[in-house]
């Protein structure tokens, strides 16, 4: 992993920790498999990747005293999880690239793709399994089933189907119950009150909502090659994410966008403008304000705990989700 500098700072209360965790992931790709699945998963976990949702799950253990071995595994299977989910979502959207590199499924057959995503969930399970924590797995399974809906969800979604709430719905699900998750895990192997583990779970939501949210606002602002993935494909998917929509509210007649809702083809000249035209216009900046929103509120929920350096650094955390640029 080559953390940005920004993240360096942030993560270092739990360096030492997210080293662990890096070598746990290494180890849980080898095994007596199939050589090919073996230098795929060699492959994805060396990839590097932000490791935002390691670096929650640690710095909220580290806030409550959790067993170190414990959010070591807990982190472990979530970034697992995680890296699950993007082999299927990237065949699922036909991406061909991931963290700068070819992504399985340019590489691989669908069926060969799915089956090394499934052995990464396995995985996942089993890391989470070294918690020893019924309440952590049953948590961690449910967030898989919530994640898989929302992927559905998202595929059955009408080309260009511009709701407000059926985003919020799908950001949440596809993201931020992972983030929830990561942060309220991580309170309950810390032996947490009640109230701090809800409050620990609504930093993590909020942090995950205002994650995709920037996510989405990349997909039209960044360039392919610093974020390592394509950029333009929310939208010539016919996803309609939140910058269409606040852009929508500025410019209700724009034909290109008319035409996409209305299910015309999508032919690429008609998505091009208007990811230009999403790109020039103000409705980047309401979206970062509704992410900034969501920040702030994630920063709330960590109001009332004691003050520490892991306190710290998960509100800086929640900064650098807005400021990033990959
Ligand atoms: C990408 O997540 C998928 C989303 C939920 C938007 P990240 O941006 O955390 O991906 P990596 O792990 O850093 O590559
Ligand atoms: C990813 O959402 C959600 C999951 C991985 C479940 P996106 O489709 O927006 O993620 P990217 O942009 O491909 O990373
Ligand atoms: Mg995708
Ligand atoms: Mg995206």
């Amino acid at each position: 992993m080559i953390p940005t500098q920004a993240t360096a700072d942030i993560f270092l209360p739990v360096q030492a920790e997210l080293q662990a965790v890096e070598a746990k992931l290494r180890q849980a790709a080898l095994g007596n498999q199939h050589p090919a699945l073996t230098s795929a998963l060699e492959h994805l976990l060396a990839s590097g990747g932000k490791r935002v949702r390691p670096a929650m799950a640690l710095l909220t253990g580290r806030l409550f005293d959790a067993d170190r071995q414990r959010t070591v595994a807990l982190a472990a299977a979530i970034e697992m999880l995680h890296t699950a989910t993007l082999v299927h979502d990237d065949l699922i959207d036909g991406s061909l690239l991931r963290r700068g590199l070819p992504t399985l499924n340019a590489q691989w057959t669908p069926g060969a793709t799915v089956l090394t995503g499934d052995f990464l969930f396995a995985r996942a399970a089993e890391l989470a399994t070294e918690t020893e924590s019924v309440r952590v797995i049953k948590e961690f399974s449910r967030t898989l089933m919530i994640i898989v809906n929302g992927e559905i969800n998202q595929m059955f979604v009408g080309r260009g189907e511009a709701s407000r709430e059926g985003y919020v719905q799908r950001i949440f699900a596809k993201t931020a119950s992972l983030f929830a998750v990561a942060a309220e895990a991580a309170a309950v192997l810390g032996g947490a009150d009640e109230r701090t583990i809800t409050a620990m779970r609504s930093f993590g939501r909020e942090v995950g909502m205002a994650f995709q949210i920037v996510d989405d606002v990349l997909d039209f602002t960044a360039d392919a090659t610093r974020l390592g993935k394509p950029v333009g494909s929310d939208l010539r998917q016919g996803l309609f994410t939140l910058p269409v929509l606040r852009y929508l509210e500025r410019h209700p007649d724009d034909a290109d966008l008319a035409d996409l809702l209305n299910g015309h083809p999508n032919d690429a000249k008609r998505v091009e403008r208007a990811v230009e035209a999403v790109r020039g216009s103000g409705a980047i900046a309401d979206a970062l304000d509704e992410a900034k929103a969501y920040v702030g509120r994630a920063q709330g929920a960590l109001a009332p705990l004691p003050g520490s350096d892991c306190r710290r650094a998960l509100y800086d955390l929640a900064d650098y989700i807005v400021s990033r640029t990959t």
